[in-house]
């Protein structure tokens, strides 16, 4: 499968989003990560749907991380939003079946991603299902976080669990030291918030993190 690095706005300029996005999308960025934070299922708030909105006119897939509770009650706006990808909390709802077929019914394909002390084995039964699996590599909630050295064992056990052709995705603290072990681990889609947008040239950035991934 191939790699990809994907932007994560969270870390943005929010006085610049569109101008900065486009900075990474004419480096080579397919996928720009948005991260949506309800202050309930983490602490934190960050943007809702007028951000997808915002970016919407770009060619790239939106990939959108739901870190709130009961997402199936938020599906459809995001989804009418402009998301692509819509990744959803296996920690978030007891109804994570209904939900990605909520997803793919709304014209998105589904992702589910874990927290640091979820098991791999949350996304048995419902594997055949999605495009990713994202493995948090950080707790949620924050960027600029340390990567958790024993997520790498952790993406081992997920590639196997979920097979070659599902996107495994890994999100938080990725940089060019932490690309590289993810990517010998079995990881596919690489977030990166600091480490391209907390820098003076996103761009540039953008394409150390994808070459240390092995990104062709
Ligand atoms: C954290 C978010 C991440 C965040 C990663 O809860 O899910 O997507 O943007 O930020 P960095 O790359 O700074 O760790
Ligand atoms: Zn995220």
């Amino acid at each position: 499968m191939r790699r990809r690095v994907a932007p994560s706005v969270l870390a943005a300029d929010f006085g610049r989003l569109h101008e900065q996005v486009r900075e990474v999308v004419d480096a080579g960025a397919e996928v720009i990560h948005v991260d949506i934070m309800d202050g309930h299922f983490v602490p934190t708030f960050s943007m809702g749907p007028s951000v997808l909105e915002a970016l919407r006119d770009l060619d790239v897939l939106l990939d959108v991380h739901l870190m709130v509770e009961r997402p199936e009650r938020h599906v459809a706006t995001f989804a009418s939003a402009g998301a692509t990808n819509i990744t959803i909390h296996a920690e978030a709802t007891p109804h994570l079946d209904y939900t990605i077929h909520a997803i793919q019914d709304a014209g998105c394909t589904a992702g589910v991603a874990i927290t640091p002390s979820t098991p791999v084995e949350a996304l048995a039964e419902i594997r055949g299902e999605l495009w990713s699996a994202l493995c948090m590599t950080v707790n949620p909630g924050w960027g600029g976080q340390r990567f958790i050295p024993a997520s790498l064992d952790k993406i081992r056990r997920l590639r196997a669990l979920i097979g070659p052709d599902v996107e495994l995705e890994v999100d938080g603290g990725i940089d060019v030291e932490t690309a590289a072990p993810c990517a010998e681990a079995g990881a596919s889609l690489f977030v990166a918030g600091t480490s391209v947008f907390g820098t003076p040239d996103p761009g540039a950035a953008f394409r150390q993190v994808s070459s240390e991934a092995g990104c062709s």
